[in-house]
């Protein structure tokens, strides 16, 4: 799929298919009523027959419209004129992807950006329309054997407006693809996406672009480093953990931003193992390490001028006759002893000693992504992603962030007085704080092994994929990602 920008007025583009966008009551934007003119008004002729309302998310296909070069024009609700919130402009730019692709569409042109949405820019509206877009036309399909390919494939959507849209059809387009891979990596299953698996296509992205170098630490290595905690939770595992640095170079010898992403491929608790309802999800333990593929796949593709090191600790958490048992201590690389007393609180176990090993790059900052507590769903919902961290500006510039792509995150305290929950008889810390502030308290957990350098956490266990009939993942927060980097090169 390809997203193109284009200046040329809209009554005169050779396209499959023109979408404008018209508002409640039948009102048309800025396009529509150029094409209405053009054609001798009979785009208000048909609107004033009723078929369509203008609410956000309706849509009318129209044919053969004199007076318009284009075959098609495609009608899309937008709702009230001058108050279009984020979430109908979302819902309108989802109604018309959905039609571009279930029609023999291959090219479109859409005018949606010229509309005013809360005074979002210009570049929004490109990219959040290339970012709904790749979420309509995604299909899964690696492990089915009955896949037809489409006949009209959508191939392409150029934005029309009077500025030059070029770069935020590319950042769109970067920010999609990353979304995609991210996407696709976490609906694999776990017997296919192992923590080998992972290695290989950090790999290949090390193939792929010039700007990343990859390398891959195997559980020797680890051993040797002293990553007694990561070893741990693999121990109960017969896959290999794999340690896997992608090295993405943008910016000379800039200190870099660390990505550190969870990819627990599938956890299953362990010895204090989940109950069997719904189990098969925790194949999606790995989105932070998704994530992180797709942000540094996404800034690579726009050669952002930053350096970025993406570390992801993989591991498989299992019951087994070598794994991890409540009560058993173990010692970190920091030299923390550990007691876990639930080993199902195995994300923290893995990233403590992945966010020590992050110390070598000398970073600006860290922020690790992870799938890291049930109860951020409960805090939250599926809306926003959890954010603490040790460090205020770096929180605000995440949140900020967060707002610029629509990718949202919400901050929950890491105050002192939290970590006492943290506190056991047998080691340095325990693994868990308790039933209160669970997501809280795990981040209490990592911020023991963050104290030489600004560090954020984002619990994405509400947001990463969905559950129920339309399960699958999501791809955040990769928008979020890219965008926090975006605004950090443009403040340096
Ligand atoms: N991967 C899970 C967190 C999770 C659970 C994400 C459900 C999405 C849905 C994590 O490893 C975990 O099991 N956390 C425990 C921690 C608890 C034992 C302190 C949890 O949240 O129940
Ligand atoms: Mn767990
Ligand atoms: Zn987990």
């Amino acid at each position: 799929m390809q997203y193109l920008a284009t200046t040329t007025a809209p009554a005169t583009l050779e396209t499959d298919c023109i979408a404008v966008a018209i508002f409640e009551n039948g009102e048309l934007s800025l396009s529509a009523s150029t094409l209405n003119e053009q054609s001798d008004g009979n785009i208000s002729r048909i609107i004033t027959r009723g078929d369509i309302a203008g609410k956000a998310g309706q849509t009318l296909l129209l044919q053969d419209i004199t007076g318009i070069t284009s075959p098609r024009i495609l009608l899309v609700g937008c709702g009230t004129k001058g108050s279009i919130s984020e979430s109908n402009y979302i819902s309108a730019i989802t109604a018309m992807a959905t039609v571009l692709n279930a029609s023999a569409i291959r090219h479109a042109t859409s005018c949606l950006a010229e509309i005013d949405v809360q005074s979002r820019p210009l570049e929004w509206k490109v990219r959040q329309t290339a970012i709904s877009t790749e979420a309509v036309l995604y299909k899964y399909t690696q492990t089915k054997s009955d896949v037809k390919p489409q006949d009209f494939p959508l191939e392409s959507i150029s934005f029309f407006d009077e500025s030059d849209t070029t770069q935020a059809a590319l950042s769109g387009q970067a920010i999609s693809a990353g979304m995609t891979l991210a996407r696709e990596l976490s609906n694999l299953p776990g017997n296919i996406c192992t923590p080998t698996y992972l290695a290989q296509q950090a790999v290949e992205l090390d193939d792929l672009f010039a700007s990343v170098t990859t390398t891959i630490l195997d559980e020797a290595e680890m051993e040797e480093l002293g990553m007694g905690s990561l070893l741990s939770v693999s121990r109960g595992s017969r896959e290999p953990a794999k340690l896997i640095t992608m090295n993405y170079q943008g910016a000379g010898d800039d200190r870099p931003v660390v990505l550190v992403g969870k990819g627990l491929t599938f956890d299953a608790g362990g010895i204090s193992l989940k109950p069997s309802q719904a189990m098969d999800e925790m194949k999606y333990d790995m989105c932070g390490a998704a994530s992180v593929f797709g942000t540094i796949s996404a800034i690579a593709e726009l050669n952002l001028p930053i350096n970025v090191v993406g570390v992801v600790p993989s591991s498989e958490n299992l019951p087994d006759g070598d794994a991890n048992k409540p009560g058993d201590v173990v010692t970190s690389m920091a030299g923390t002893t550990i007691e876990i007393l639930n080993t199902d609180a195995e994300g923290r176990l893995i990233l403590c000693d992945a966010l020590t090993y992050s110390a070598r790059f000398e970073p600006e900052v860290v922020i690790d992504i992870a799938t890291l507590t049930g109860a951020i769903i409960v805090a939250l919902g599926s809306q926003a992603s959890g954010l603490m961290a040790n460090n205020q500006p770096l929180a605000d510039a995440l949140l900020q962030a967060g707002n610029d792509s629509y990718d949202r995150v919400w901050q929950l305290p890491l105050w002192d007085d939290y970590q006492q929950q943290l506190d056991s008889n047998f080691a340095d810390i325990a693994n868990i704080g308790g039933k209160e502030a669970g997501s809280v308290t795990a981040a209490c957990f990592l911020s023991r092994f963050t104290k030489d350098f600004n560090w954020a956490h984002l619990d994405i266990a509400g947001t990463a994929w969905r559950g129920g009939k339309a399960k699958g993942a999501t791809g955040r927060p990769v928008p979020l990602l890219v965008q926090f980097l975006l605004n950090h090169i443009a403040s340096k």
